[in-house]
């Protein structure tokens, strides 16, 4: 039996006419920067983002990274959400190899308000480390998959601007952001100096995000993607994949969003608490009751053909892509409202 794989959007496979792009991708040293493909895919990133350039690195987690380290020098604080992925789930790569100290702020809202940061936005004193960076992150993952509007991510930004912070956004998931509020991702990445993009999420690419922003902070960035050790040689190959998601996988990401909405109300309709998000993508979050025993009703749900995971005790996320259709999104949902009637 397939098992329709709900864990996240980042299990997606090349399908074919992916991996015939990578099959024939011309390549080079991209090192020695050489490889058209990468070359390629940079200046499309740039061109979708707004920013003059672009850099390939392995991951979102190294691409916020080496964004951190090119923003910060050690000692200098940089303002996240307590939810972000930055602060949460990238292993403190930040204070470890930046010597960065996160400075964090609410954003359970998906992002965080301005006055929460402007009390990390303190005067120069011997006994503060400077505040350089704000880090934003949309949609929001741990918050829900929520997709904060243009109009308050301007707010944001421009407010952070005022207090003489640059800003970097952790965009893996920038194209559903634009895509639920129907603009383009150029809406948001206007506000902000960097942004780190993942090719490996919804759009369905194996490997790779970028970081766009100025030419300067780009070129300086490339010294950081080596001294961490992600300088590829002939990345052609993992770029094509990339670019083919850039050109043929944006557009359909509304689709996973319908799919998800589906899944909600299915789950919603059968008495399970879904959260609900005010601009909800590619993630539905729902609850259980305390007497469900997570472990059994995570199995049961897999041996009946549904895989998910549990992000907190008693919450659950489900995340639509493009490997999966609105009738196997149906049959899930009816799975898993069973399962938690059986087990609750
Ligand atoms: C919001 C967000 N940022 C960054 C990352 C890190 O991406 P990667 O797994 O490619 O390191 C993820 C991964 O899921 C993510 O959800």
């Amino acid at each position: 039996m397939a098992v329709i794989d709900l864990k996240s959007d980042t299990v997606t496979k090349p399908g074919e006419e992916m991996r015939k792009a990578m099959y024939e991708a011309e390549v080079g040293d991209d090192v020695y920067g050489e490889d058209p493909t990468v070359i390629a895919l940079e200046k499309k990133a740039a061109a979708l983002t707004g920013k003059e350039a672009a850099l390939f690195v392995v991951s979102g987690t190294m691409g916020n990274l080496v964004s951190l380290l090119t923003h910060c020098s050690p000692g200098d604080g940089a303002i996240l959400g307590q939810k972000s992925h930055i602060y949460y789930y990238e292993a403190g790569g930040m204070s470890a190899l930046g010597g960065i100290l996160p400075l964090t702020v609410d954003d359970s809202q998906g992002i965080p308000s301005v006055e929460d940061i402007s009390h990390w936005c303190r005067p120069a004193n011997v006994h503060f480390a400077p505040a350089r960076l704000l880090c934003l992150e949309n949609t929001h993952n741990k918050g829900g998959g929520i997709a904060v509007s243009p109009s308050t991510f301007r707010e944001v930004a421009e407010g952070a601007r005022e207090m003489g912070l640059a800003i970097h956004l952790d965009g893996a998931r920038i194209f559903n952001a634009a895509a639920a509020w129907n603009v383009g991702a150029d809406e948001f990445t206007t506000h902000v100096d960097s942004v780190q993009i993942c090719l490996s999420k919804g759009l369905g690419a194996p490997v790779g995000s970028l970081i766009c922003a100025s030419s300067t902070f780009i070129e300086e960035a490339r010294y950081w993607r080596k001294k961490v050790g992600g300088g590829m040689r002939q990345a052609g190959i993992i770029a094509a994949g990339g670019l083919y998601s850039l050109e043929n996988n944006i557009e359909r990401l509304a689709e996973d969003h319908c799919n998800a909405a589906l899944m909600a109300g299915i789950l919603a309709e059968a008495g399970i608490e879904v959260e609900e998000s005010p601009q909800s993508t590619n993630m539905v979050f729902f609850k259980t009751p305390s007497s469900l025993d997570e472990e059994m009703f995570l199995s049961s749900c897999f041996s009946k053909g549904v895989q998910f995971s549990s992000v907190e005790p008693g919450r659950f996320r489900l995340v639509t892509h493009i490997d999966v259709s609105r009738e196997q999104v149906i049959q899930a949902s009816h799975i898993i409202a069973k399962e938690v009637q059986c087990w609750s």
